[in-house]
């Protein structure tokens, strides 16, 4: 099953408060937040809390936020629970001329037992530290950093929906502060952390397949690039592709690479393509963290699952569109669906390609495979299935 899978909120205020002497009498600059040293400024006006079924992604956000600067004299400041508000930047800040910023995206479930748990953070905390060094901007300590997201949590838990299908969505950010215009290492840099809740993707309850746009001539990423990072600089340039998924008739973007089509992912999901192989086996297949794959937590935890049933073939391996194709045409496909933190599991209905409309016949299929992710990974999200 999953390992550490989920992490509960609890943190006790008064062991980070007694740590924090000893830190702060540290003469030298320090090298990572430290989240003994964490300020709590609560927020005299908190705001009411929307009703979950009405609840737009992105749009609505806590009382509070995580604040922690950088510089390079200074080292890492205390980290910064305060009251939401805006940022102030200089209009030189190195974040908005080079898109020296990342992000992350993660949830906090509030589960059966009212406990509030974060779904596998660690490997957020991971990716976003790989993120941070590919950028030049300063490192940090992933447990640090996780204790004081936690702790933002703890302080914003009655933002965490009081429902097993809604969650509070949690969007670490890190960039650039450097004010200058030197295309260079920024001098000054911060993290900060801002949350919201979130309804369910599927608001019916039950899946809509998504139809895709097929078209070679526009690349998400490429080899030796920064596809496999969280990087805001990777999705602004997307924009425009979705725009013209949409022109013509489709929802989303499937993103192929090179003179062989290969097949990479699915919007801002990971790609999964259940199948019977060309040798007759049952396999479940997506592409391999080459470089120009986001290694997602989602597809990290439906290949952990699935190996650990043991029922069918689990393949990290390129597919072009020619094989896809051929299997589709031989009737082989059973299921395709994207993977990611927004919806778990994503169905796919039907490909454009060429200006040619392909069915995937994944819902005809259940989908079972699916439909067995959704309920293992929400499950285990909210407490219901113990790991
Ligand atoms: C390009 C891309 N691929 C895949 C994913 C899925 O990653 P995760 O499962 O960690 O949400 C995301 C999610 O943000 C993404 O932006």
């Amino acid at each position: 099953r999953l390992k550490c899978l989920s992490s509960s909120v609890v943190l006790s205020i008064t062991v980070l408060a007694a740590c924090s002497a000893f830190l702060s009498s540290s003469s030298f600059a320090p090298t990572s937040p430290q989240a003994a040293d964490l300020t709590i400024e609560r927020n005299p006006a908190c705001k009411p809390k929307p009703d979950p079924s009405t609840l737009l992604f992105g749009k609505q956000f806590s009382d509070h936020m995580l604040t922690i600067s950088w510089s390079e004299k200074g080292g890492w400041e205390a980290p910064e629970i305060k009251p939401f508000q805006n940022l102030s930047l200089h209009p030189a800040t190195s974040a908005l001329h080079y898109s020296i910023e990342l992000f992350e995206g993660m949830k906090a479930f509030r589960g059966f037992d009212n406990h509030i748990r974060l779904f596998r953070p660690m490997l957020n905390m991971e990716r976003m530290h790989r993120s941070a060094e590919r950028s030049c901007l300063p490192l940090f300590d992933k447990n640090e950093l996780l204790e004081c997201i936690k702790k933002l949590v703890e302080v914003d838990q009655e933002w965490v929906p009081y429902s097993q299908t809604a969650s509070l969505y949690i969007r670490p950010t890190f960039i650039g502060t450097e004010p200058s215009l030197g295309v260079a290492r920024p001098g000054k840099a911060m993290i900060f952390v801002i949350v919201g809740p979130v309804g369910p993707y599927f608001a019916t309850g039950s899946f809509n397949p998504v139809s895709l746009l097929a078209d070679p001539s526009f690349v998400r990423a490429w080899k030796g690039g920064v596809g496999a990072y969280k990087m805001g600089g990777n999705y602004g340039p997307t924009i425009a592709v979705q725009n013209e998924a949409q022109k013509r008739g489709c929802q989303q973007v499937l993103w192929l690479y090179e003179e062989e089509e290969q097949i990479t992912e699915v919007g801002t999901m990971n790609l999964f393509i259940y199948w019977t192989n060309t040798k007759g086996e049952r396999e479940l297949v997506t592409p391999p963290l080459d470089g120009i794959i986001l290694p997602g937590v989602t597809r990290q935890s439906l290949l952990d699952l699935s190996r650990s049933w043991g029922e069918f073939k689990v393949t990290e391996c390129t597919v072009n569109m020619k094989e896809l194709l051929d299997a589709l045409d031989a009737g082989r496909v059973l299921e395709m669906f994207g993977a990611g933190t927004a919806c778990v599991v994503c169905p796919v209905g039907s490909l454009l390609y060429k200006g040619k409309t392909y069915q995937i016949p994944t819902m005809q299929n259940g989908p079972d495979l699916a439909k067995r992710f959704y309920t293992e990974l929400t499950d285990i999200q909210v407490s219901l299935l113990h790991v």
